[in-house]
């Protein structure tokens, strides 16, 4: 049994897959009509969501498939203090595959360690969201035929926002990619992203007009207000760049501008227009990498749970949003990154 925690855990050739099984998907949806009837997902989403969770449900009601789930925390027991292990192994009597977002760090993970089904992470807390990752990648290859040999300018909150962490995650492993990293300097992209990314080149700047000739791709992300510590940061930061039409006049004509959405200000409704604004058509190919992803992974599920970590005891992770801070019987367990550095299985941080 397979679950997509992170977009590391699938290799280049199961992403070269899932986007050619989406290309299909989007060439003739109807022909999916049956691929998963019998079938049920779970949608466990303890933080709001609206194109994820639906993209999810559209997905499985494409594939003739049925969903069961709720869209809040307080609906669920979680209220009542049941932990994501009991979460995970109640829902496993129930259904055949979950997708989960949760605000702490680490807890789809937790729930995978803990499902006979397989669990997909639709975002945890500010550190992976790989079905957006599956997203893009669909997006990007769709709009410029290859995943290799571009320049991503990625523009915005690049320390909170989830969904650039795995992006550089899974282009970095595609031959040739270049990332201009821009943002304020207090929302930077964390280190352990870009070291973990030895075959890509990075540049950082805090001036978008710098680069803005040079991006095949411009990802605008959001200022993150929920994940700010503090709010009168967020008010300070939160329209450092707002996209306009007069900005990317000097844009290549082709550049494919991405957004995981929702979007606040940081694209003014103006650019929507241009046909290079590709971030509605990116959220129609969400719904068609979930199908291809959900047939994936119910394809290899075999009601054995994924391995239990091995890691080195001895550390306790001080992350105030990982999953451990929070569920106190969880062991804390710590692994050696590619670099030598000790990182929390859940969470990753050092
Ligand atoms: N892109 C994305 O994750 O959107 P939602 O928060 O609406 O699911």
């Amino acid at each position: 049994m397979k679950s997509l925690i992170d977009i590391l855990d699938f290799s280049v050739e199961e992403l070269d897959a899932l986007i050619k099984t989406g290309m299909d998907i989007a060439g003739n949806p109807k022909k999916y009509a049956k691929a998963c009837e019998g079938k049920t997902l779970a949608t466990l989403f303890f933080e709001p969501s609206t194109r994820t969770r639906l993209s999810f449900e559209a997905a499985m009601c494409e594939l003739g498939g049925n969903v069961i789930g709720f869209s809040e925390a307080s609906s669920s027991s979680a209220a009542k203090g049941e932990s994501v292990a009991d979460t995970a192994k109640i829902l496993s009597c129930y259904a055949d595959i979950i997708a989960m977002r949760h605000p702490l760090e680490g807890a789809p993970y937790v729930a995978a360690l803990n499902a006979s089904v397989p669990v997909i992470n639709a975002g945890d807390g500010g550190h992976h969201h790989p079905t957006q990752t599956l997203t893009d990648l669909l997006t990007i290859y769709r709009e410029k035929g290859t995943l290799s040999g571009l320049t991503i300018g990625l523009v915005g909150d690049l320390k909170y926002g989830r969904t650039v962490h795995s992006l550089v995650a899974a282009m970095s492993r595609y031959e040739g990619n270049k990332f201009i990293l821009v943002s304020p300097k207090e929302l930077q992209m964390p280190d352990y992203v870009i070291s973990d990314a030895p075959n890509a080149e990075f540049v950082q700047t805090t001036d978008l007009s710098e680069y803005m000739h040079e991006f095949d791709i411009l990802y605008v992300t959001r200022i993150q207000r929920e994940r700010f510590p503090d709010i009168s940061e967020y008010e300070r930061l939160k329209d450092s760049y707002i996209l306009t039409p007069e900005k990317i006049e000097c844009a290549k004509r082709d550049m494919a501008i991405l957004h995981p959405l929702p979007r606040v200000n940081e694209i003014s409704v103006r650019v929507d227009e241009d046909p290079r604004a590709c971030y509605f058509r990116q959220a129609l190919n969400g719904k068609y990498i979930r199908m291809a992803l959900i047939m994936y992974l119910l394809s290899l599920s075999d009601g054995k749970p994924i391995a239990r970590p091995q890691g080195e005891d001895g550390y306790k992770c001080t992350n105030p949003k990982c999953i451990t801070s929070v569920e106190q019987e969880l062991k804390h367990i710590y692994k050696k990154d590619i670099h030598g550095v000790m990182r929390c299985i859940y969470c990753d941080k050092t």
